[in-house]
């Protein structure tokens, strides 16, 4: 249900609200940068031949996700944080963890969902120019703690 209400957020706001965050051929080269846009930090990743835009730091701890190992988790791209190794579907901002269901028998190890955590970003390609729109979902996402100035504070004392 998280996810639809995010996705209906972006859907409500078709233009306006983009910030050109570079072009997409440097964007492609570099494969991951971070961007300020308004109050947050956002991490712009281009993977799989795709663009996919969150919060930079990690709705755990603050952690910084720029330098994450991207795994592919049941056909899902994520970023795996490289302070604690939570794993983030770079897509959806899911969290996912792994654990054993024992109603399987021999028990076996399963993934599972803490549902949206980190914040994700609509990115627009136009004529070769990448741009940004922050993602307007009203409801609080674990990820906003730790964006922007207040949350330097934050991540500070993590
Ligand atoms: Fe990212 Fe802990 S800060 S896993």
């Amino acid at each position: 249900e998280e996810k639809q209400l995010l996705a209906m957020d972006e859907e409500k706001q078709p233009t306006g609200g983009l910030h050109f965050v570079g072009k997409k051929d440097e964007l492609i080269k570099a494969k991951r940068c971070v961007r300020p846009v308004e109050d947050r930090d956002v991490l712009i990743i281009h993977a799989r031949g795709r663009f996919f835009a969150l919060d930079s730091h990690c709705y755990h701890a603050g952690g910084e996700l720029l330098n994450g190992d991207i795994e592919e988790i049941n056909g899902r791209l994520c970023m795996v944080c490289p302070r604690h190794k939570y794993k983030i579907c770079v897509a959806d901002g899911e969290g996912l963890y792994t654990a054993t269901d024992t109603n399987e028998n021999p028990p076996v190890k399963k993934w599972y969902s803490y549902g949206v955590k980190q914040r994700t970003h609509l990115v627009k390609e136009i004529n070769g120019d990448v741009f940004v729109k922050l993602s307007r979902y009203p409801g609080w996402l674990e990820s906003d703690f730790y964006q922007g100035e207040r949350g330097k504070v934050e991540r500070v004392k993590a």
